[in-house]
């Protein structure tokens, strides 16, 4: 399973990447504007200044809602960097762009997806990737590990080559069952990637090595 980490914010994206075990970046709108970045020129440099941190696919997403926009976006967002994978809303008009930018050799993420419907359409429209929001689906009292379950069963039976992307991760356990469930990437922001380190056994552990190899 590849590891993205969901932030626009370049100093967690570089703690990430200097472990050494990153994939990727997804940013959203909510997160870009969370750093500050505001207008056109600042978001496309900012994405420029993500992709010159890690080697790896970074989305972004289009703001328009109609085909012609997001098409136009999307060209603009791709032109940035041959990493850049354009993120497209599960809307009726996402779709048909999806369809657009994969006959035009774009990659796309399709995100927002909530249901296998929506996820087997976005494969049918040759998304690169799809977003599963688990941890919003479980805010709805839904399981969002079970839909991750009920997609890779989907794609592996059909044998669609659209890329699981479990999004919206809260914990690291997220993170763990997800990659269970069969997950391609797994998109975390830093604390759930810091949380798989943790165990206090290990603590408890390597505190009494250490005090052991005083008497080496
Ligand atoms: C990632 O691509 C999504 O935009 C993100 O994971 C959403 O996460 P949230 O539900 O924590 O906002």
């Amino acid at each position: 399973m590849k590891f993205f980490i969901d932030t626009a914010n370049l100093a967690h994206i570089k703690e990430a990447n200097d472990l050494g075990i990153l994939d990727g970046v997804t940013t959203n709108p909510s997160l870009m504007a969370k750093e500050g970045i505001k207008g056109q020129e600042n978001i496309l440099k900012h994405y420029a200044d993500i992709c010159a941190l890690v080697e790896g696919d970074v989305s972004a997403e289009v703001l328009s809602t109609d085909f012609n926009g997001m098409v136009e976006e999307g060209k603009k967002l791709a032109a940035i960097h041959k990493n850049i994978v354009v993120k497209v809303p599960m809307i009726k008009d996402g779709i048909k762009a999806i369809k657009w930018f994969t006959d035009n050799g774009i990659r796309t993420n399709c995100t927002l997806v909530f249901s296998a419907g929506q996820a087997i359409l976005a494969a049918k429209a040759g998304a690169t990737y799809v977003s599963p929001f688990i941890g919003r689906v479980d805010d709805s009292n839904w399981d969002g590990i079970v839909l991750i379950e009920q997609l890779s069963h989907i794609y592996s039976v059909q044998g669609f080559d659209t890329q699981i992307l479990a999004a919206s991760i809260r914990n690291a356990l997220h993170i763990v069952r997800s990659a269970e469930a069969g997950a391609h990437v797994c998109t975390c922001p830093l604390d759930s990637i810091l949380g798989l380190l943790k165990h206090p056994l290990t603590d408890i552990g390597l505190a009494k090595f250490l005090e052991d190899a005083k008497k080496m």
